[in-house]
């Protein structure tokens, strides 16, 4: 018998009137339970314990699905068909030269205009999880080649895992990732200046103006951002430049299963380890979150009020070179899978 209870219900509809489905995924011992979406594969709550009271929902994001219908940043949605930045919105593939629709400054994000995050996903209930899949047809936001995309999340006892598989019929990149905004005090905890983090990378990428990767590969030894040894973030985000992360850190491209990242709350006593197939793990501190939007429980959420840890391939892979390989081709299957454990810390 797994240890997980599955359930499903109806969270609402799109303007077009698809059903939307909600997918509650609740470890029997009562500590994690995750709530995920058909609707963008959006991971729409996640309980996760701590050393006194009952869980609490550790993610960002809305009560109904009306916030979900309007723009917003990507709150736990699966994001693609290339998760992060493609600069100019323009690569080529074998010799042909192709237009992405451009949506963040001159760049393209996330997968253009309406990304993986906006589908309504075909879903399948599992024994301890949620299969969904989609097919972005060829063409789709300039991308070639149909690609058949398949999500899925299993819930084990306290650990979440997110298995992303593809396949297509051209030669496209392909970068799939969750876009879920932590605050293990609780969502709408007004900061996440208590947090210690640590990032298991001895690199980073350096971005320009547009956060575009320059294309080098930069030590993160004797710079702010190095956090292979645990940092609060109160302390280390003045140090940065600009407003707060928004990097990716290089990780191990042997597609072997890592652990890359830590998250730590101590006064809940709430702690999350980030292991990954994936060369790469964008750290974000919610540096364009500016409080305006309404969220869960009546809650906003104010700039550097949550973090993102988006295991993935490096931003703007598929134009430069070095660095890992951006491109899934025909016959081939792109296979990686991301896992959240939460643990508590006396
Ligand atoms: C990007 C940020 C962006 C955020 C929301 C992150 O992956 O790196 O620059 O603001 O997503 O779109």
């Amino acid at each position: 018998m797994p240890n997980t209870r599955v359930s499903r219900e109806i969270f609402g509809e799109t303007a077009e009137g698809l059903a939307v489905e909600r997918f509650t995924l609740r470890a029997a011992d009562g500590g994690v339970a995750a709530k995920v979406l058909s609707l963008g594969g959006i991971l729409q709550a996640l309980e996760a314990p701590g050393k006194a009271g009952p869980p609490v929902d550790v993610v960002l994001g809305f009560p109904s699905i009306h916030g979900y219908l309007e723009k917003h940043p990507y709150f736990g949605a699966v994001v693609g068909r290339v998760a992060n930045r493609i600069a100019g919105g323009r690569f080529a593939v074998d010799g042909k030269d192709y237009t992405l629709a451009i949506n963040n400054g001159p760049n393209s994000l996330h997968g253009g205009i309406v990304g993986f995050d906006k589908a309504v996903w075909l879903a399948e209930q599992l024994e301890d999880g949620v299969r969904l899949t989609h097919t972005s047809p060829d063409g789709d936001e300039g991308y070639p080649g149909a690609l058949s995309a398949t999500v899925t999340y299993r819930l084990v006892d306290n650990k979440l895992s997110i298995n992303y598989r593809a396949t297509t019929t051209r030669t496209t990149p392909v970068n799939l990732t969750n876009h879920a905004y932590f605050n293990l005090a609780g969502q709408g905890s007004p900061d996440i200046y208590d947090h210690e983090v640590t990032i298991m990378a001895e690199e980073y990428l350096p971005v320009d103006d547009t956060v575009i990767p320059t294309g080098e590969v930069a030590a993160v030894k004797d710079t702010p951002f190095d956090l292979r040894s645990p940092v609060i973030l109160r302390d280390r985000l003045p140090q940065l430049p600009g407003d707060g992360f928004d990097h990716n850190f290089c990780l191990s491209q042997s597609g072997e299963r890592q652990t890359c990242a830590r998250a730590c709350h101590a006064g809940r006593g709430c702690v999350m380890t980030v292991e990954t197939t994936q060369p790469g793990v964008q750290f974000y501190t919610a540096n364009f979150l500016d409080g305006s939007l309404q969220g869960k429980d009546g809650c906003t959420y104010p700039r550097h009020s949550a973090f993102c840890l988006e295991t993935q391939n490096w931003p703007d892979a598929v134009n430069k070179p070095n660095f890992p390989n951006a491109l899934l081709r025909p016959g081939e299957e792109y296979n990686h899978t991301t896992w959240f454990t939460f643990t508590v810390s006396p």
